[in-house]
């Protein structure tokens, strides 16, 4: 691994992203021996807001409670700096690149290194501007060597046309390689374990297709409103805040070929490929709906047509998918919290057991909470009599592996970013032909012409997902629920 000084720029320090995401994750990092060494790394804060270092360091040290280790705490403070200006001015950044520039050299490594991190937790709108400072300011220093790298955040724009526009004013001041856009789902570790699942195992490889799955169905639910929010929600809705990232990567994941081995561009190629193969969207498929109380939110306009709620089908033209739904669906007030990935296969050819059961195979990836991947199958009840039953395979990840603590994703995806691993992160062509299948639809329902059905908070969403669930050919288990294995 890379020795030698590493700074750490967090840009937009006392936003909320940085405090809940950015800070808590570099502090687990620290936290696990080995990451984010005391004697190489520096923190920094730059944010417009007037605030001593002591004055940052108090507003986020209520989201890093450790109780057990107070001195882990207080080192980890130490190293975090805090330097105040505007996002567009050379004045502030200067005085951030001479504030980076002395800890190179106090740090005195005689190996020489200037690795400098840019981590924008900031609205887009200010993205080009930042990066232009940087670029014109903050890079590393070429005769003690190392690198400059920038993280950004999604929303990477509203439609095709905003986003390549951003990706363009960022890539000319940046190569591909410099930069990172981070989908946190790639960072959860059932998402990063769909390759191994797919590609490392005899069981899935044959019957990984349209021979044999009848669907497939990737799912958001919240169990909570866009409370504190709304005004940031409005602009975008569920499509662009989950669909259009979150759960199309991983779709990519589920739908890709096999890559043609584990270098990052190698997946990365099969992303896009699988990507270019999705057909247009249509109305159809596309059931929205919006919670009711939604515009009681002061920053929501009384007539928002905006989703909380969509179920979109897409559809794959290739050899291995043409004919399977892909079912993404999101949600935010429904009647639970979870993220799964579901796989419904075919029913039996020729099924004597057909009026005795209880439903179809289907295996599904719990993402979270509760990782687990489980497999429903039908099974001889036990018993004197020759019924059926549906049961399941299951590993909880909870039960089989008892005292492993999984990473949160900002933490993997931040060392990532260190080791310079771009795997985990969305390519700009990538990033563009996403939007490419979103756009027209999203046009559509911002022009009002496709329209976002009430559904009660708490509640499945509009019952008219579960229609479009059905006629896509999807068969719901009856009688049969899994419950997470207690301890
Ligand atoms: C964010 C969305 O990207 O992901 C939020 O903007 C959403 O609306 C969040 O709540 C969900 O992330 P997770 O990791 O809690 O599933």
């Amino acid at each position: 691994p890379e020795t030698g000084c590493l700074s750490i720029v967090v840009l937009g320090a006392s936003g909320d992203l940085a405090k809940k995401k950015t800070f808590p994750a570099l502090f687990n990092l620290f936290r696990q021996q080995g990451f984010l060494n005391p004697d190489e790394v520096h923190i920094f804060g730059y944010a417009r807001t007037k605030l001593s270092d002591e004055e940052l360091r108090d507003r986020i040290r209520g989201y890093l409670v450790d109780e057990k280790n107070a001195e882990a705490l207080s080192k980890f403070l130490q190293l975090i700096k805090y330097v105040s200006g505007p996002y567009d001015s050379e004045e502030g950044f200067q005085r951030l690149d001479k504030a980076i520039s002395e800890h190179e050299i106090s740090k005195n490594t005689s190996e020489g290194s200037s690795r400098r991190l840019f981590y924008l937790a900031l609205p887009p709108s200010v993205y080009p501007s930042v990066c232009k400072m940087i670029k014109t300011c903050c890079m590393n220093k070429s005769d003690l060597g190392g690198w400059t790298r920038i993280v950004v955040e999604k929303p990477f724009g509203k439609d095709l046309e905003s986003a390549e526009q951003l990706s363009s004013q960022i890539g000319e001041l940046f190569d591909e390689s410099q930069i990172y856009r981070i989908d946190h789902y790639l960072g959860k570790e059932l998402v990063q374990n769909m390759l191994v699942l797919r590609f490392a195992n005899r069981f899935f490889l044959p019957l990984w297709n349209r021979d044999n799955i009848e669907n497939v169905q990737i799912v958001f639910r919240e169990d909570f409103g866009t409370e504190g929010r709304g005004g940031y929600f409005d602009e975008y809705g569920i499509i662009r805040d989950i669909i259009q990232n979150h759960l199309l990567q991983v779709l990519c994941l589920v739908a890709m070929e096999k890559p043609i081995s584990l270098k990052p561009e190698h997946i990365r190629d099969e992303k896009v490929k699988v990507l270019q193969s999705v057909v247009p969207i249509t109305d159809e498929e596309v059931v929205l709906g919006q919670y009711e109380g939604y515009r009681d939110d002061p920053t929501v306009p009384d007539d928002s047509n905006t989703p909380t709620f969509a179920t979109t089908i897409l559809r794959i033209h290739n050899e291995r998918w043409e004919g399977v739904p892909f079912i993404l669906k999101a949600g935010k007030a429904l009647n639970s919290r979870k993220a799964e990935i579901r796989i419904q296969f075919k029913d039996v050819p020729g099924d004597i057991f057909r009026c005795i059961k209880q439903g179809r195979n289907e295996f599904v990836i719990r993402l979270q909470p509760s990782e687990a991947m489980y497999m429903k199958l039908t099974v001889k009840q036990p018993g004197l009599e020759m019924q059926t039953v549906q049961s399941e395979l299951d590993l909880s990840y909870g039960q089989r592996y008892q005292g492993v603590s999984i990473p949160e994703a900002y933490e993997r995806l931040i060392l990532d970013t260190i080791k310079g691993d771009q795997q985990h992160f969305v390519r700009r062509d990538e990033l563009k032909v996403a939007w490419e299948i979103f756009t027209p639809l999203l046009h559509r329902i911002d022009n009002g012409e496709v329209k976002s059905i009430p559904y009660k908070p708490g509640s499945r969403g509009p019952k008219e997902a579960d229609q479009l669930l059905e006629k896509a050919g999807y068969l719901q288990t009856h009688g049969y629920i899994w419950i997470p294995p207690t301890l």
